[in-house]
């Protein structure tokens, strides 16, 4: 059985030289056998080894001749006399998907390509069956290998590397990147940056092959380990600026974000470290896009919308599922809190929780995570509802102003309390979510919440504890803010308030079940 030895895993003209001579000689798919000369890569081949000849690894400008006429002549091996003579045609389809179908990583590549070509010899129209298992693997094998180049044109960061200065290279700037390709296309690949980074001196590193521009010419040299990579340099900055700069939060799809970007790719990238922040801002941003897309409107029209919108009565317009709500909170205008936070954080919870606490407005974290309850505040609030034997998941865990309103001092974002005007600007939010839940009890935490689900200021320590009648049938508790908790300076104090604010979340599980 013919065991046909190529030079390398991307070996496309020995691969075609072979499979011409095979089936000349009338050599069936089944009994022919392909392999890979992997030590010789990137050394001369010996001649007389194996049974067909071996390719030079990579087109030639004949290659690109035949690729571009109709249908492609695989020629014999050169007769003695010199004269080439086309033994057979075929289509060039087939010679194109071929060129790509040898970078994929399947070793059933060369044989695949083979039978292919075997049966071309009495189905000339078989590139067009696409429903052909042949055809339909060839073809799925080649768009894996377009997807794989795609990703490498668009994931390949250099960092800068310093060498010596020497007379062959008076620059000694060289960009080096690491990469992992899906399938071997690096060489295929290295045309493109060539030509993208013409005045750049570079190296791209891959596990099967590392490619080189020293400014004039591509050449290639054995795979390397990920340990030859640099490390990070001062461009790192460069591409999250830049990155940072070109996202678009309205096209964010996280999900197919990870889905395209396997783990080996986002390694490589300096702008990963961005991306948790993006996303969490992306929301807000795409609502600021969205509000200021068609023009700018004069602030007098702004001022007349607002008002407008802040007096407008909310069961014009009442949302009627949480997802409505928490859809509905990222283009909330009716005060200008949205301006400065994030995204509009809305409550969670079971959706028909028999308790709901209600809180004064997300914190920082809160507004950068877009859940509530989640940061220092949220710990404590955790750690007094186990005491007390609430569990969470069972209640409904909301806000009063649904913005996280603050005042910038440096880098830190220092809360601020909401305005009265701010907290009855969201009532209409927080009405419709009681009105959506239909909890037995509500729970104020602290005075703005009090103010929110009570409609009127109220005293938080004269009447925390105590059940009160809400006009919606639920009965309406106060307590402390679990903040206010963690700000009582005198520990006695503190131990003291933390007691009874578990002694309240108690009662209110109490008068809820
Ligand atoms: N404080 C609140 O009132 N709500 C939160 O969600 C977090 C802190």
């Amino acid at each position: 059985m013919p065991t046909i030895r190529l030079a390398s895993e991307t070996d496309f003209a020995g691969w075609r030289d072979a499979a011409r001579g095979l089936r000349a000689r009338g050599v069936p798919p089944e009994a022919a056998i392909w392999t890979v000369d992997a030590a010789d890569l990137f050394s001369p081949h010996p001649e007389g080894e194996g049974d067909h000849p071996k390719g030079g690894g990579g087109g030639s400008p004949d290659d690109a001749e035949q690729r571009g006429s109709p249908s492609t002549a695989f020629r014999g091996p050169p007769p003695p006399t010199g004269e080439e003579k086309p033994l057979f045609t075929v289509p060039r389809e087939f010679v194109e998907l071929a060129d790509a179908v040898i970078l994929h990583r399947s070793d059933e590549r060369f044989s695949l390509l083979y039978r292919l070509l075997w049966r071309l010899g009495r189905e000339p129209n078989l590139m067009r069956i696409v429903t052909d298992p042949d055809v339909a693997k060839a073809r799925a094998f080649a768009k894996a290998v377009s997807l794989a180049e795609h990703k490498m044109k668009a994931f390949v960061r250099f960092r800068l590397v310093t060498g010596a200065k020497d007379a062959a290279a008076p620059d000694p700037k060289t960009y080096v990147a690491w990469f992992e390709p899906a399938h071997r296309v690096t060489e295929a690949t290295a045309p493109f940056f060539a030509r993208r980074f013409a005045n750049m001196r570079f190296s791209i590193l891959t596990p099967d092959v590392c490619a080189h521009w020293d400014m004039r010419a591509l050449a290639f040299t054995p795979g390397a380990d990920p340990a030859d990579a640099p490390g990070e340099d001062s461009l790192e900055d460069y591409w999250r600026t830049y990155y940072a700069a070109i996202f678009n939060p309205a096209r964010l799809k996280i999900g197919a974000m990870q889905k395209e970007m396997p783990k080996r790719y986002w390694r490589n990238l300096p702008e990963v470290a961005l991306i948790p922040e993006l996303i969490a801002k992306a929301e807000a941003r795409t609502t600021a896009m969205v509000g200021q897309a068609p023009s700018t409107p004069s602030r007098r029209v702004v001022r007349a919308v607002q008002r407008a919108a802040r007096d407008a009565p909310y069961d014009g317009l009442a949302p009627t599922t949480l997802e409505a709500i928490a859809a509905g909170l990222q283009m909330c205008r009716r005060c200008d809190l949205y301006k400065d936070a994030t995204q509009g954080v809305a409550g969670e919870g079971a959706a028909h929780a028999r308790l709901m606490f209600v809180g004064e407005q997300p914190g920082d974290q809160e507004d950068l995570a877009g859940r509530p309850f989640v940061g220092p505040a949220g710990q404590m609030f955790d750690r007094a509802l186990a005491e007390a034997g609430v569990p969470r998941d069972q209640a409904y865990v909301t806000n009063a102003v649904k913005h996280f309103k603050h005042e910038l001092r440096g880098k830190r974002r220092l809360h601020k309390t909401p305005a009265t005007g701010e907290v009855t600007a969201c009532r209409g939010w927080l009405d419709a979510e009681r009105r959506i839940v239909r909890p037995r009890v509500i729970v104020a935490l602290g005075a703005t919440a009090a103010l929110s689900v009570f409609g009127k200021p109220t005293a938080v320590a004269k009447l925390r504890g105590q059940a009160l009648q809400l006009p919606d049938q639920a009965q309406g508790l106060v307590t402390f803010h679990p903040a206010y908790l963690l700000r009582l300076p005198d520990p006695n104090a503190r131990a003291e308030a933390y007691g009874q604010f578990v002694e309240d979340l108690a009662l209110a599980w109490k008068l809820a079940a």
